[in-house]
């Protein structure tokens, strides 16, 4: 337990930090890629070089140091957080080096206003924020190695087959090199792929959707093709252009807590924009083959019909379900957008709503959504990439 003037201190220099957060958390990954750069084997260096990762871990170590009393309080935003670090092998040896950094670049930004007491008690609530990240993570590797044909961390894989879905979107099948079968997943769960790429110095990592229901034999990933000159497409490019049945790259444990509860059976709805349908796709199949009486819609916005995937294959289980609609809307067309009397139409709101795509899509659709009554608890979403602030209030 931190004393009542180490938390006293935590709380009043909180809004400092924030204040020179730009700069402390530049200082920090500057130097800890200098001192490690074998970090940048695991770090995504695209969010680098936006700055959007930057901010996201040093804003969420303030935003628990003011929950310091009462962690159990942010246990949610921890749990996603950690889930995105086991998919990549974060482990309790580097938390401590992050922490050195952290707390010499605050020094360094703040000068003589970071007292040594200030600085003791960030580095106290540091521990206590680091072991209680430590301790969610070692639970979920520990599950990973004990679930059947289960491993923690990464694990090599091949292509078995490569299918074009869409003009910009192609599903990868992918098989453990050892032969062995591939471990059960919840359904809207990811995966995070690992490779290394001609050219580049550091390894890539990129987290994709399994986009199948859970099967024995193989995962499904379905990855858009970002633009050439996108500098967190370099994987999604690679991968389309020179990945081809027979190569290999590392998978990581199915991981993620964006999922379907497979256990109701009231109505649900998946409300998807663009590639966002990958873990509609594994949620839906889920539905339509193990509860396909559960009242099921399924709503898709895309730009037309040549970047529309999936069709046929979601059209032939709606058609085997007893009651289970299905709209998507082509953007490029007159009123091709999902609007709330789109969503009044198709979605049941006594039910659960899935909602993934690009933010300004999500954040259209869970205020509509909220609009039409429904609840926080009801409405389910997982924004792509670092975790960034949606603006949905
Ligand atoms: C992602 C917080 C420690 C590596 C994140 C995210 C947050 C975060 C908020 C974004 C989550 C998301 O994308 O959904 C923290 C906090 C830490 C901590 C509060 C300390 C208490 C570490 C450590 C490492 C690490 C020790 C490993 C060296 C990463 C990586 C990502 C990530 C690689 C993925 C994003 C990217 O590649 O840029 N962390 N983190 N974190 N974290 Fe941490």
């Amino acid at each position: 337990m931190l004393s009542v003037e180490t938390r006293t201190i935590i709380k009043s220099t909180v809004p400092v930090l924030e204040q020179h957060g730009a700069a402390i958390t530049t200082v920090f990954y500057k130097n800890l890629f200098e001192a490690h750069p074998e970090l940048l084997n695991i770090f995504n260096h695209a969010n680098q070089k936006k700055g959007r990762q930057q901010a996201a871990l040093a804003n969420t170590v303030y935003a628990a140091a003011v929950h310091i009393d009462n962690l159990e309080a942010i246990l949610p935003a921890v749990v996603q957080i950690a889930n995105k670090h086991v998919s990549l092998g974060v482990k309790p040896e580097h938390y401590p080096i992050v922490g050195d950094f952290l707390l010499k670049a605050i020094k360094e930004v703040l000068g003589d206003a970071a007292t040594e007491d200030i600085m003791n008690a960030w580095e106290e609530a540091y521990g206590v924020i680091a072991d209680a990240f430590i301790g969610v993570e070692k639970d979920m590797y520990a599950n990973m190695e004990t679930q059947e044909n289960g491993w923690s961390v990464f694990k090599e894989f091949t292509i078995i087959r490569k299918e074009k879905e869409s003009e910009n979107i192609t599903s990868f099948y992918l098989k453990p090199v050892d032969g062995k079968n591939v471990p059960s997943y919840k359904p809207g769960q990811y995966i995070s792929v690992r490779m290394a790429i001609p050219g580049e110095k550091y390894l890539f990592n990129r987290q994709y959707s399994l986009s199948q229901a859970a099967g024995e034999d193989e995962f499904r990933i379905s990855v858009k093709r970002d633009a050439d000159n996108d500098p967190n497409g370099r994987v999604s490019v690679y991968l389309h252009d020179d990945m081809n049945v027979g190569d290999r790259f590392e998978v990581s444990a199915p991981a993620g807590e964006f999922v379907l509860d497979p256990t109701k059976n009231t109505p649900v709805a998946f409300v998807s924009g663009g590639v966002g349908i990958t873990p509609m796709m594994s949620m839906f199949e889920t539905v339509a083959t193990s509860t396909p009486e559960r009242p099921t819609a399924f709503l898709h916005a895309t730009r037309n019909e040549s970047m529309h995937a999936f069709d046929k294959a979601i059209q032939k289980h709606i058609d085997s379900m007893e009651n289970a609609s299905y709209k998507t809307l082509y953007s490029d067309q007159p009123e091709g957008y999902i609007t709330r009397n789109v969503l009044e139409k198709y979605v049941d709101t006594t039910g659960d709503v899935y909602v993934c795509g690009p933010v300004p899509f999500m954040e259209a659709m869970i205020k509509e959504l909220r609009t039409l009554g429904m609840k926080e608890e009801q409405i389910h979403f997982e924004f792509f990439g670092p975790a960034v602030a949606l603006q949905t209030v």
